[in-house]
């Protein structure tokens, strides 16, 4: 979501006559992009405003902007920060350019723009969030020929220890033709792999006439765009609501591929209710044997939270014995952390204790490490259909590059990392793969 608010920011921003550059010596204007979902990432915003501050002595005239959620969850506090100029919330940011334009002009030094997020945000703020989303290209430019499009914005889920309803506001669709005639243009731009985004993208609904337009919908109809290979989906929640059609059209169409984020969160009932979140179990696992029988083979992967609120040992285990039965092909697990203005930090103590949390964290790590080796070693001596993605980050010893030949990484359709030698020319197009090594999250490979 992030990747593609910046993505979005940076295009309107061009539109506008700025230009993009890496150097902080160089530049006008710096944009912080936020997230407030855990505390450590709001903690580094804080340390790169506090080294801004410092440039900032030298360089009077650099002007700060903050934008995204942890904007919209401070407000006027983070303006007192004396690094900061600018500060403008997720439903806000079709304002930037002309907030810039006037701080440059007006040499204004202090402008905020986070308003307080309503139950419904108005038909006139979601006109301009509308205008803005379609009206810039979006391509993650780092990733050649895949892209972002949003399906929806916000959250009603109100699952008691996320910030995100507070700062994103209420669920709001997109229209369905908006969302196609995007993924047309991004196609004919030599866009291969589109993500269609939002916090529970699943529920994603939209009645026009006689018609109500769900995600399986969506996907139906991007899948005949010509141009458009892969489609993906993040992030879901567990419900029944649309589950089959989406299984069904995973099926069916080859564009869609088989993977299905379904954050689970915990595996103890107790600990569930006390999330707000609206299923037990035994009914997740239930749903994830349903996804497993319309599509054989589909990667699953999931969220979890240790250390909420009274999490006791036996509630851990069950989030433990869970995450076994359900067999992720990867986890994404995090400590609990306290957001201001939540229900769960309102109403309940973090009693939990650090170094408990840190032990349950790594258990958790463990036990999906050895589920992700076992599920990585199932493709050694296969071939894979990869997006190549561009020049790996990371060096890897055992498979070192040639100037001619460097280093690459791709992803499957299943989003399994693949490493491999390749020339750069294949950036942004598909490649095939013989897998020759493996570990927990990443396949090794050589091209064929
Ligand atoms: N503390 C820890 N993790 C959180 N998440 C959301 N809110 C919190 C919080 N307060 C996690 C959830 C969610 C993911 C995006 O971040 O697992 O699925
Ligand atoms: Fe947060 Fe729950 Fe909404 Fe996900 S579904 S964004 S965890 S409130």
């Amino acid at each position: 979501m992030n990747k593609l608010d910046t993505a979005l920011v940076t295009s309107a921003l061009k539109e506008a006559g700025f230009s993009l550059t890496e150097s902080l010596k160089e530049a006008d204007v710096v944009l912080i992009n936020t997230c407030s979902v855990r505390q450590h990432a709001e903690q580094r915003v804080l340390s790169h405003l506090g080294h801004l501050k410092h440039i900032k002595e030298n360089k009077p005239d650099l002007i700060v902007g903050v934008i995204g959620c942890m904007a919209q969850r401070l407000g006027d506090k983070l303006l007192e920060h004396k690094a900061v100029n600018i500060v403008c919330g997720p439903t806000q940011i079709p304002q930037i350019a002309d907030l810039l334009k006037q701080a440059f002009e007006k040499n204004e030094k202090r402008l905020a723009v986070t308003e307080k997020i309503l139950k419904k945000t108005s038909e006139n703020q979601n006109q301009t969030l509308e205008r803005f989303e379609s009206a810039y290209g979006i391509e993650d430019k780092q990733i050649p020929s895949q892209a972002y499009v949003r399906a929806m914005r916000g959250c009603n889920n109100f699952c008691t220890y996320c910030i995100v309803p507070y700062v994103r506001g209420p669920e709001v669709c997109r229209p369905p033709e908006a969302i196609i005639e995007q993924i047309k243009r991004l196609a004919s731009e030599g866009i291969k792999q589109v993500t269609l985004l939002g916090q529970t993208v699943n529920y994603y609904k939209y009645n026009k006439g006689e018609k109500t337009y769900c995600l399986a919908d969506l996907l139906d109809a991007a899948g005949n765009i010509e141009g458009i290979e892969w489609l993906k989906f993040v992030t879901n929640y567990p419900s029944e609501e649309f589950f089959d059609e989406i299984m069904q059209v995973m099926a069916a169409s080859p564009k869609v591929c088989n993977y299905l984020h379904l954050p689970a969160q915990s595996g103890s009932d107790k600990i569930l209710l006390a999330m707000n979140r609206h299923y037990s179990a035994a009914w997740y696992l239930e749903l994830l044997a349903k996804a497993r029988a319309v599509v054989p083979g589909i990667a699953i992967a999931g969220d979890f939270i240790v250390g909420f609120p009274g999490e006791t040992e036996d509630d851990f285990q069950a989030t433990a014995e869970l995450l076994k039965k359900a067999r992720y092909r990867n986890s994404f697990i995090f400590k609990y952390s306290p957001r201001p203005g939540t229900t769960a930090d309102k109403r309940l103590e973090d009693t939990v204790p650090a170094d408990v949390k840190q032990k349950r964290i790594a258990e958790l790590l463990a036990a999906q490490e050895k589920i992700s080796d076992q599920l990585s070693r199932a493709f050694l001596g296969k071939d894979v259909k990869v997006l190549v993605e561009g020049l790996s980050k990371k060096s890897h010893r055992n498979i070192a590059g040639s100037p001619d030949k460097p280093q690459l990484v791709a992803r499957t359709a299943t989003d399994y990392i693949v490493v491999f030698n390749g020339p750069m020319s294949l950036a942004g197009q598909f490649a095939k793969v013989k897998i020759i090594k493996t570990s927990p999250l990443t396949l090794f490979g050589e091209l064929i």
